[in-house]
């Protein structure tokens, strides 16, 4: 299991160095506009300054997807991911594909899971929406745990390699309802405390 430490907002450098210290697989970078979400964090121009060549994991909650790929591609990250309610899918998948940047699908909690299906065959990695998006700190949906199932026996029954990521309310007790995932995306638990010591639980280690 990966665990990817989000991050909405940041007070200084030293703060990211803390997080990469604690070993996260990646470090999840959460990006909104305030208009595909009603909250704003991370402009580019703030993330820049702060980065220095870690595994990032960028979640795009944005309705103008090409810009924000322009911009957060310059960070060279892991994966960027947008969500599938932006529209113009396929037209991003491979927008994000001529980067050579793994493309991540996000999918919100009230869309019809059927809705990602079309494009499994393309992304790299589902990123499986547990909370509705636009803040930390909320309580992890129960739904989520079919929609993951859906997911995995599909991969399975096609052959697909995509990888599944959950984000949102993830903890030492929510870990054990998304054991098939591949990677978790935690914030709020794992940066209340000793963030090596959560990344290990929810790795199952501790
Ligand atoms: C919500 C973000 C999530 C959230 C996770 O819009 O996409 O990444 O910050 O935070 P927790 O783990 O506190 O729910
Ligand atoms: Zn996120």
């Amino acid at each position: 299991m990966k665990v990817s430490v989000s991050i909405l907002k940041l007070e200084d450098k030293n703060e990211l160095k803390v997080i990469e210290n604690s070993n996260p697989d990646y470090i999840h970078i959460d990006v909104m506009d305030g208009e595909f979400v009603n909250n704003t964090s991370f402009p580019y121009k703030e993330v820049e300054t702060l980065v220095d060549g870690f595994n990032y994991d960028v979640h795009l909650m944005v309705n103008d997807v090409k810009k924000y790929i322009d911009d957060f591609k310059n960070i060279n990250p892991k994966y960027i991911t947008f969500h599938v309610e932006v529209g113009n899918t396929l037209d991003l998948i491979n927008y994000l594909k001529d980067k050579n940047i793994k493309v991540g699908l996000a999918i919100n909690p009230r869309t019809d899971i059927e809705e990602v299906i079309p494009y499994l065959g393309y992304i790299d990695l589902v990123l499986v929406m547990s909370v509705e998006p636009g803040q930390g700190g909320q309580k992890f949906i129960m739904d989520t745990i079919d929609r993951i199932d859906k997911l995995y026996e599909y991969r399975k029954d096609k052959d697909l390699n995509f990888e599944i990521s959950v984000d949102g309310g993830i903890n030492d007790e929510t870990i054990k309802y998304v054991s098939k995932c591949d990677i978790v995306v935690s914030g709020s638990y794992v940066t209340n405390g000793d963030y090596e010591e959560k990344i290990l639980k929810l790795r199952g280690v501790l």
